[in-house]
């Protein structure tokens, strides 16, 4: 984008939420800009597992009693009606992205858990649909129950975006990539301000992750997790379905094969972003896991990476209306089930900005502090932000002379000469400093030596080793800092 624009509806985020909300919008009629930091799906959509399914994170039993019987159904109808379109849209676009109809299994391994299974499953039935308790799954996992469902899905989220992305761009409408957004604001028309120029639009709707436009409401509603995946090459293609245990942090299994080579992935491990001292050992559990219960042993040359779930206090996302805004539009919150609920809220969000009733903008609503249950859980989830914003400011840091210490490709905060700082070292041995300080609400920020970043455990943003901002909220980079000379030694 090399001038302002004005067009009907400004997308900020290229993920799964961003390019299906402004291809549904595209073919509607409207003209469509999408702005997007990076590389279209280069957020989370491009490092999802994508299994596709109406078993999400939040269990039967929990959503029945937190919205509801009705609202259960509408939850689950919601996913499945996403899975649908999705499989509409890679029949119609003829897309080579593997999606396969798959069957999905949450498999229980002990007494406990075979009692939580069973009631899950009469649940599940008492909400419509068809699980059956069988016992065993098809991958060489040893379990002793699971709940079966059939109908769900697996596809490549790369080459799915991608093919989607393709079609938004023409006719007035126009993906922008390296464009990022660093104020929005609401109004007829609205202003989206970007380092590349502005964009008035009627509506604009923030697909950002978390959302870069709310400063604080909406994220007093959110917890950021890290989450890991390992795919290791096999032999031969794994048996089809898609396999989720009952631990917390669980795990999850399914094959894929990419450019005809078999993949076993393993997910899960999930954390709280900047919690976390050591953030390879979640890559140690997961290959422990692949030999242990599935005699997969992970080679160095196999694939290892991690990324961003955003957990909402109550179970499902928050899709619709910002708070106290006419025409900002937000989608956010999807736990671990972000590409059926990135389509669900992209079909949802579409139908909104054009006016038009969407049987699900109620339950989805962007502004609920409901059901009461989920009132604890806000509370519980949000007692991190003051706790880090006062605790990490009183914990003793380490001093000038621990920077010598500090590896080449690591990073640390330190108390250098009284000046909080977060050191890091390049792979040339050189040190560099930044403000711990996360520009969105101020906590300090932490190392995350596995990804070589800066880590906000207050509301997940992070940034690379040199401060820009990889995960939002915050839009701004850390601050640059001098790290002080050393004062001259005393002479004797
Ligand atoms: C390892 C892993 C495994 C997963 N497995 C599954 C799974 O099996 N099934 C499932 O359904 N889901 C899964 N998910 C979750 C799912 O991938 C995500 O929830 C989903 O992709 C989120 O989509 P999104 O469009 O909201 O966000 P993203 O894909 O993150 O897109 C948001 C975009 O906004 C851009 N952006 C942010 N700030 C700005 C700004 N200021 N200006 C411009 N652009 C900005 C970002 O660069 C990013 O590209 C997984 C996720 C991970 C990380
Ligand atoms: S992400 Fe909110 S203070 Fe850092």
């Amino acid at each position: 984008m090399h001038q302002d624009l004005t067009v009907d509806v400004a997308v900020v985020g290229a993920g799964i939420t961003g390019v299906t909300a402004a291809y549904l919008l595209k073919q509607a009629g409207l003209r469509v800009a999408v702005l997007e930091s990076r590389r279209i799906g280069n957020g989370e959509t491009k490092r999802s597992t994508a299994h596709l399914t109406a078993v999400l994170d939040l269990r039967f039993r929990k959503l029945r009693s937190r919205f509801g019987r009705d609202g259960a159904k509408l939850a689950i109808e919601g996913h499945r009606a996403a899975i649908d379109q999705i499989e509409s849209l890679v029949r119609a676009l003829n897309v080579d992205c593997g999606f396969s109809r798959v069957n999905g299994y949450l498999a229980a391994e002990t007494a406990q858990e075979i009692e939580a299974l069973e009631d899950e499953a009469a649940v599940a039935r008492e909400l419509g649909l068809t699980p059956a308790l069988v016992e065993a799954v098809p991958l060489p996992l040893r379990i002793r129950r699971a709940l079966e469902l059939e109908g769900q899905a697996q596809l490549n989220p790369r080459v799915y975006l991608d093919a989607l992305a393709d079609r938004v761009d023409g006719d007035g409408s126009q993906i922008f990539e390296t464009t990022h957004v660093k104020d929005i604001e609401d109004g007829e028309p609205c202003r989206v301000v970007t380092d590349r120029g502005v964009v008035k639009a009627r509506a604009v709707l923030v697909a950002s992750g978390v959302p870069v436009s709310n400063q604080v409401f909406i994220h007093l509603k959110l917890a950021a997790y890290r989450t890991y995946a390992i795919a290791a090459k096999l032999p031969a293609p794994a048996p089809a379905g898609l396999v989720w245990d009952m631990k917390d942090p669980y795990h999850y299994v399914r094959g894929q094969v990419v450019d005809g080579v078999p993949y076993l992935i393993v997910g899960g491990e999930d954390h709280k972003v900047g919690e976390h001292d050591d953030t390879t050992e979640p890559f140690a559990r997961l290959e422990a896991y692949a030999a242990e219960r599935l005699g997969v042993t992970v080679a160095p040359t196999d694939h290892r990476w991690a990324g961003q779930i955003i957990e909402p206090a109550d179970g499902l996302p928050y899709v619709g209306q910002n708070a106290l805004s006419k025409h900002l539009f937000v989608a956010t919150g999807y736990s671990g089930n972000g590409i059926t609920g990135g389509t669900w809220a992209a079909m949802v969000l579409a139908d909104q900005i054009r006016g038009l009733d969407n049987r699900w903008s109620k339950l989805l609503d962007a502004t609920r502090i409901k059901p009461l249950a989920a009132v604890g859980a806000v509370a519980a989830e949000n007692v991190d932000y003051p706790k880090h914003l006062i605790r990490d400011r009183l914990v003793p840091l380490g001093h000038r002379r621990e920077m010598d210490a500090i590896a080449a490709g690591e990073g640390a905060v330190l108390s250098v000469d009284g000046v909080k700082l977060a050191v890091y070292r390049n792979g040339e041995g050189q040190l560099s400093a930044l403000s711990p300080i996360c520009p969105h609400l101020g906590c300090f920020v932490h190392w995350n030596s596995a990804e070589k970043s800066w880590d906000c455990p207050c509301h997940g943003s992070r940034f690379d080793a040199h401060g820009r901002v990889l995960n939002g909220p915050a839009v701004d980079p850390l601050q640059r800092r001098e790290i002080p000379k050393e004062p001259e030694k005393a002479k004797s």
